[in-house]
């Protein structure tokens, strides 16, 4: 048997380097190894304020893109988190069985909280109350996702230990998983903030679908420092993101790239990580086309991927109903 790997990915703003180094192209490299469950989180989406149709074209938008990136129907299930009621079933459970001083250590709600103009919803605070359930429902063994959801995913194991405690062997437990190399892409105009669909400045991040011209020029102009000797140090955050990202993409080994860059200058560093952002990319947009233009090839899919993953989350619903006396 082989272990279940289950992530997911909003569909909100942009998909970017972050999204794919730190977690979209690791879920395509080891997917032959597992049996993969990843879900288009519109639920997660509604925590703030969404406009209706952007939202729907969004969901399709992202599964053009992991498709376009290599994920294999046959290897994978894609589906949207709304077209599975248990979700929402599941978290409203766990919620009663969440402490609030664990939801109000979340690291995240903060930071998204505080960005948040107008009120903020209960749902943006009880968001890892569903990311837990969208985990637990699939009796999930490994959670691959960026470091910024590593808290999320360490909550949901506490929820489940906490359940399991009271009423048995329910739950399994997930574990995280996480990129040794590419866990916190950095922004190109500020590397001591992450890359994030949140942000809209422009030279901010490298989305998946910007055109050539586009990304040579976002990182042209990314910062860096006034220090002339290119190499990988965590306490040059700007010049270190850059050649993390060349690093992932070129396959080259650190000392390899320090030497490639010995005695040049930022201006070639950029052109060459220009070339291999572009060159990389290419061939994901144009399959992202091909999948775009065919609307109804995408509903087909997500509608085999809902009912491959529908009797899990069905079944696993059922034993925690059973447990705690629901019914
Ligand atoms: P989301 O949509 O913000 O991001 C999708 C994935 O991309 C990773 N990521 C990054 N990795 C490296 N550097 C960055 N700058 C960067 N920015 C984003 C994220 O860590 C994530 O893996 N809450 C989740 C979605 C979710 C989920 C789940 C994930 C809902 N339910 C269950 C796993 C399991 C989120 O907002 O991801």
């Amino acid at each position: 048997m082989k272990k279940r790997v289950f992530s997911g990915i909003q569909p909100t703003g942009n998909l970017h380097l972050g999204n794919y180094l730190g977690a979209i192209r690791r879920w395509v490299d080891a997917q032959s190894q597992y049996d993969n469950l990843f879900c288009i989180v519109d639920l997660h989406a509604i925590t703030v304020p969404q406009d209706p149709r952007a939202l729907r074209a969004k969901s399709r938008e992202v599964v053009a893109l992991l498709f376009a990136a290599g994920i294999e129907p046959d290897q994978s299930a894609v589906f949207i988190q709304s077209h599975i009621g248990a979700h929402a079933e599941l978290a409203w459970i766990l919620n009663c069985y969440i402490p609030m001083g664990w939801m109000q250590r979340m690291t995240q709600f903060k930071e998204k909280s505080q960005r948040q103009k107008g009120q903020v919803s209960v749902g943006l605070f009880d968001y890892p109350a569903l990311m837990a359930a969208d985990i637990l429902l699939y009796e999930t063994d490994l959670v691959p996702v960026g470091g910024d959801q590593k808290q999320h995913v360490e909550l949901t194991r506490d929820v489940a230990q906490h359940f399991n405690s009271v009423y048995g062997d329910v739950f399994k437990l997930p574990e995280p998983l996480m990129g040794e190399v590419g866990a916190r892409i950095m922004s190109l105009d500020n590397p001591t903030k992450k890359m994030s669909k949140s942000e809209t400045g422009k030279g901010h991040a490298l989305n998946l679908l910007d055109t050539p011209d586009e990304i040579r020029a976002k990182i042209m102009s990314a910062t860096t420092d006034s220090l002339r000797e290119i190499r990988f140090d965590p306490d040059r955050p700007a010049v270190t993101n850059l050649l993390t990202i060349y690093e992932l993409f070129s396959g080259l080994s650190r000392t390899a790239i320090e030497q490639r860059f010995a005695g040049k200058g930022y201006a070639e560093l950029k052109q060459e990580l220009a070339d291999v952002v572009i060159e990389h990319l290419k061939p994901l947009q144009a399959r992202y086309r091909v999948l775009a233009d065919d609307p109804s090839h995408l509903d087909h899919l997500l509608t085999e991927g809902a009912s491959r993953v529908q009797p899990i989350a069905e079944k696993t619903v059922t034993r925690v109903k059973v447990a705690i006396g629901l019914g």
